[in-house]
């Protein structure tokens, strides 16, 4: 059986920014009959995520993320429909997902490695579970919950950067979900701003390609800030650091402003800000979701019945066509986050549900 898939083409540097033609797409052969053990499935959906940056260097820098290999395909987070299956767990039409789902129209993959999905979850919106009610979703809710030290009732100011992106657009509606009283995200453009405010019910929103984030911090974070859920690092954090309270809490998601720079993970502070940190006894420790995979499943209950309440509001961006997932999203992604208004994960949709 002939399939379409896309390989890893070029790596661009530990200190580069990524380029369309680091992905190559080609065809290819699966073998005609699966055995014992496997499934073979139909692609439905790609997800296409930060962290895949660093698979594509030699070194990723990471123990638990492994490189991905020149002239091999490319795989993360990805849902299908199953066709046939020597799987005793799988049957036909079952919907399955997968952490390493390979980037191709076609898959067959050891059973072991797939989870059945509940459609009736979300309602039939399969791609959610490629985002707020899965790994993006879990993200930011073992986050705040693990690291976040929210308090219903204690009057806490939170900060999200990174705030129109997957995880952050979650962390906010979460944070108040939970019990902080303002919430106050940073973004990239005013129309996300504006999104953030009207329809995701942030206090308010600054554009960090504007003016001064630092005056801005201070002016709409008058009682200092409690909880900061941190996806960009660099810059943007060391203003909010600069304006966190003692005893405050860091949740450490990500540094997305330093995945094209060889840096070790997660990258120090600049020494007056670590100064700051140390002085105010404010706590920054690694968060990394997949720690917490006992607590997953309770988790994505509580999102989808959000969800379903309306009362956790998702936006998604999904695009149409295995050809464009390294030219069209993944490599803008990476330089300079959504380029179009997209409050959610970013996928890749194959066919047609
Ligand atoms: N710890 C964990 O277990 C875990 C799990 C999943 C994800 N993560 C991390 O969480 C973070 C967010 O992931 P995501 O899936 O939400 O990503 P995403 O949807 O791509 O959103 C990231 C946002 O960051 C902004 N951004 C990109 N480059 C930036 C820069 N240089 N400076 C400031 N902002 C920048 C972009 O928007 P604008 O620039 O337009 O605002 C973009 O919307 C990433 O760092 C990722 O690695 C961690």
């Amino acid at each position: 059986m002939i399939i379409q898939r896309v390989v890893l083409n070029s790596r661009p540097g530990k200190n580069g920014v990524p380029v369309a033609e680091n992905f190559r797409m080609e065809a290819a052969s699966l073998p005609d009959k699966i055995t014992d053990g496997q499934v073979q499935a139909r692609t439905l959906y790609l997800s296409v995520d930060p962290y895949m940056r660093c698979r594509m260097n030699e070194d990723t820098g990471s123990d638990y993320l492994l490189p991905w290999q020149l002239s091999e395909v490319a795989d993360g987070g990805g849902i299908g429909v199953v066709e046939e299956s020597k799987h005793a767990n799988f049957a036909k039409g079952d919907i399955v997902t997968s952490f390493n789902w390979p980037w191709q129209t076609k898959v067959i993959l050891d059973g072991r490695l797939l989870q059945k999905l509940d459609p009736q979850l979300v309602d039939g919106h399969l791609s959610y579970f490629l985002g707020a009610a899965g790994i993006t979703g879990l993200t930011s809710f073992l986050g705040i919950k693990e690291k976040g030290h929210v308090t219903q009732g204690a009057n806490q100011t939170m900060v999200v950067s990174g705030a129109a992106g997957a995880c952050g657009s979650l962390a906010g509606q979460i944070g108040r979900l939970e019990g902080c009283s303002r919430v106050v995200g940073i973004c990239g453009t005013d129309e996300k701003c504006s999104i953030l405010v009207s329809e995701m019910g942030f206090d308010a929103a600054i554009n960090y390609k504007k003016g001064n984030v630092a005056e801005q911090l201070h002016e709409l974070c008058p009682a200092g800030v409690d909880v900061y859920f941190d996806n960009v690092g660099g810059d943007i954090s060391d203003a909010v650091i600069n304006q966190m309270n003692q005893n405050s809490h860091i949740i450490l998601c990500g540094q997305i402003s330093q995945y094209n720079k060889d840096v070790p993970y997660p990258p120090p502070l600049p020494p007056a800000v670590e100064e700051i940190q140390k002085a105010r006894n404010i706590t920054r420790e690694r968060f990394l979701v997949l720690n917490y995979m006992d607590k997953h499943e309770a988790s994505i209950l509580q999102l989808c019945q959000w969800i379903k309440e309306g009362k956790l509001k998702v936006k998604e961006t999904v695009v149409k066509g295995l050809e464009n997932i390294g030219v069209q999203m993944f490599v803008p992604l990476l330089e300079y986050g959504f380029k179009i208004i997209c409050l959610n994960k970013v996928k890749m949709s194959l066919q047609e549900r």
